[in-house]
């Protein structure tokens, strides 16, 4: 029942503009945020729809239902998983579920439609929520490339091979492929369930979107190396992290919330991270100079924002004078977060993401973060990336709907650079890492969709010649390299 009273009290709210739905799902302190906002988002989706049949059926009469807890309940009825709670509003919906179940059926034989979704107003149809594929990430940290493949396979899937164009992503029924940016991510049709998967239960795969498994797989922190996680929880990066750490090293994650990290903590358990050490603090507070954080080298900045990106939760309804407030004040919040992250004496290498469309919160953070460190400099990122930041931050990338088919994103990679040499060579791009190598290759004899293997071939031979920017400073030997160099170059200084 709390589930329920929560996403109306939100919806509420929402309607009378005392906040974003995206924000007050976050501040509601709700134990599984998740299913919180995937319920607030989908009954905001299907809200015309859901008045017209309480309207229609007179629900509110009968029941004395106020109506935003209404629109919950018929959504769950009629839409969404069932009511799942007990008690009496089980009991009351289950009376009218008939009347609410033919006056939806009327609905779509009015408007000659067959699906929920085709009733939605054009507006929304537009924006294409459903439309994105399901992203499925394989923990590393428990499970192989290999054998999720073969599991699923066995399961009833369909393995199509590994997409090599963002149309190859627009898949139906129980098809699946393997994503051509990231080589953990596999792709599904949208709606695909998992939640009550063997493999999702077990911790073998997360779901998260495409986009939001950029930072870290961009960050790319080496095994034993010290990291900060600084606005952490849920959590989805947190493991990607770990995965990507081989849980070997040391990951440090903040944040306000304690009952998010409460959730997280348990999903980190079932995702078998073991190198994070969580912490209910405010990031800003954490002292950069303290003993502890003195090796630290790489931190994932994901701080709060308007998530604007997220397709479900655009809101056209809102006030553009109180949302300029609001853009001003998080963008103040971001800038000081990533100005406290380059503090840290031993940093490399930053990245910084939004899930916000809105250049207030992206570039124009990273325009003045950068205008106020000048020892750091943008790496150019994923030459192949179909949507770069906006001029002149194109080292940057965006992703979209439309041309990434993921939500909203934005992702810049900040790295830190000796005097003497602040100019970046665009041949010094991350470039998208090879996916053939082992672990994570597909199985061998599968179909794959055309020129996919001379692709991946000519990234890796790319990605050996000219690994990214952050990544030459960190081996010995392009140490032992950069260090001769510099002797040469002295030497002929002074022979000159
Ligand atoms: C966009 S969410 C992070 C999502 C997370 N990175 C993930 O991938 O699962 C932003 C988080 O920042 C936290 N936060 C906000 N201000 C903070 C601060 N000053 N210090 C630490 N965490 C903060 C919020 O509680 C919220 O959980």
């Amino acid at each position: 029942m709390a589930l329920y009273i929560k996403a109306a009290e939100i919806l509420e709210k929402a309607d009378k503009k005392r906040g974003a739905l995206k924000t007050l799902v976050y501040d509601s302190k709700f134990a599984n945020i998740k299913q919180l906002f995937a319920l607030v988002c989908e009954t905001h989706k299907f809200s015309s729809i859901l008045q017209e049949i309480i309207e229609s059926t007179k629900l509110l009469k009968q029941t004395k239902l106020q109506m935003h807890l209404a629109k919950v309940l018929v959504y769950d009825l009629l839409m969404g998983q069932g009511i799942k709670c007990g008690g009496s509003w089980k009991a009351m919906m289950m009376k009218h579920r008939s009347r609410l179940q033919a006056e939806l059926a009327r609905m779509k034989i009015k408007r000659k439609v067959s699906r929920n979704e085709d009733l939605l107003p054009a507006s929304v149809q537009k924006l294409g929520g459903d439309k994105l594929p399901r992203y499925v990430r394989v923990n590393t940290l428990k499970t192989t490339m290999e054998d999720t493949v073969d599991y699923l396979k066995r399961d009833g899937f369909s393995y199509q091979g590994q997409a090599s164009r963002l149309d190859d992503l627009t898949l139906k029924g129980k098809d699946f492929v393997r994503d051509m940016h990231l080589p953990d991510l596999l792709v599904f049709s949208p709606k695909t369930h998992f939640h009550d998967h063997f493999l999702y239960k077990a911790g073998h795969i997360i779901l998260q979107d495409k986009a939001s498994c950029l930072p870290a797989f961009l960050l790319d922190p080496t095994p034993g190396s010290h990291v900060i996680d600084a606005c952490a929880a849920p959590g989805n990066k947190t493991s990607h992290l770990a995965a990507i750490m081989k849980n070997k090293g040391k990951l440090f994650a903040f944040d306000l919330d304690a009952k998010r990290l409460a959730t997280m903590s348990t999903l980190l358990l079932r995702a078998g991270v073991s190198c994070h050490q969580l912490a209910n603090q405010d990031f800003l507070k954490v002292d950069p100079d303290s003993p502890q954080y003195k090796d630290i080298e790489y931190i994932l900045l994901d701080p709060s924002c308007s998530g604007s990106g997220m397709v479900c939760l655009r809101d056209d309804t809102s006030d553009p004078e109180k949302d300029q407030d609001r853009l001003s004040s998080l963008a103040s919040f971001q800038l000081r977060c990533l100005n406290h992250g380059l503090r840290f004496p031993r940093l490399k290498r930053l990245v910084y993401s939004t899930c916000s469309i809105h250049s207030q919160e992206n570039e124009e953070v990273i325009t003045s973060c950068l205008q106020q460190n000048p020892g750091f400099r943008l790496v150019p990122l994923l030459a192949q990336w179909p949507e770069r930041g906006l001029e002149p931050l194109t080292q940057c990338l965006r992703a979209s709907i439309s041309k990434t088919r993921t939500h909203g994103f934005f992702v810049a990679l900040l790295e830190k650079h000796s005097e003497g040499e602040d100019t970046v060579r665009q041949d010094q791009a991350v470039h998208i890492k090879n996916t053939e190598v082992t672990p994570h290759s597909p199985p061998d004899g599968e179909k794959r969709p055309a020129a996919s293997e001379d692709e991946s071939e000519a990234s890796e031979t790319e990605d050996r010649q000219t690994p990214a920017a952050g990544q030459t400073d960190s081996t010995p030997a392009t140490k032992k390299k950069k260090r001769k160099n510099r002797k040469k170059k002295k030497k002929a200084a002074t022979v000159e």
